[in-house]
């Protein structure tokens, strides 16, 4: 008789231990109300505030006209805006090579060999610290 309380005590004790894991939820698989979550009402503006909504910017940047601009508004704009190239500060002539050839390795820009000397020789032409007119 002794023995078969030491082992129902064990049992509970263990139970009640599993119970204090935390993390550990116990319970039944038996359909209930899930409750709601309610929101805090939305803030109400005084009288006088002001409020604006202003059009997406979609300013785009006017390229300089000249040989291989074509080629940069195609290749260039398939990921981001040609704006990313006026917004540079003038930069050396290899430094736009390295910055085209970044384009392609390492961001898999799909530009083939010719067309991207090209776009070099127009990068070049117009954005350098020699080169760049605005
Ligand atoms: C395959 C997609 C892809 C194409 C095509 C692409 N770029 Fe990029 N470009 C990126 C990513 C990605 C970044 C860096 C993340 C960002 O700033 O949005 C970036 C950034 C730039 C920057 C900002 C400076 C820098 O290095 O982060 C310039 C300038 C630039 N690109 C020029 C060009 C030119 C010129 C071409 C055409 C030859 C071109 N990109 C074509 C993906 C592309």
């Amino acid at each position: 008789m002794k023995r078969r309380w030491l082992t129902l005590t064990a049992l509970l004790a263990l139970g009640l231990g599993a119970a204090q894991i935390p993390g550990v939820v116990q319970g039944n698989y038996t359909g209930g109300t899930l409750g709601t979550i309610t929101q805090p009402a939305p803030a109400q503006p005084s009288e006088g505030s002001v409020y604006r909504v202003g059009a997406w910017p979609l300013y785009t940047a006017e390229l300089p006209d000249g040989p291989g601009k074509e080629l940069v508004l195609s290749y260039c704009q398939v990921c981001h805006s040609v704006t990313y190239i006026p917004m540079q500060p003038p930069l050396p002539a290899a430094t736009w090579e390295a910055e085209v050839n970044k384009m392609i390795k390492t961001y898999g820009a799909q530009i083939p060999e010719d067309v991207a000397k090209q776009i070099i020789a127009y990068l070049q032409a117009h954005f350098t610290p020699e080169t760049r007119k605005e």
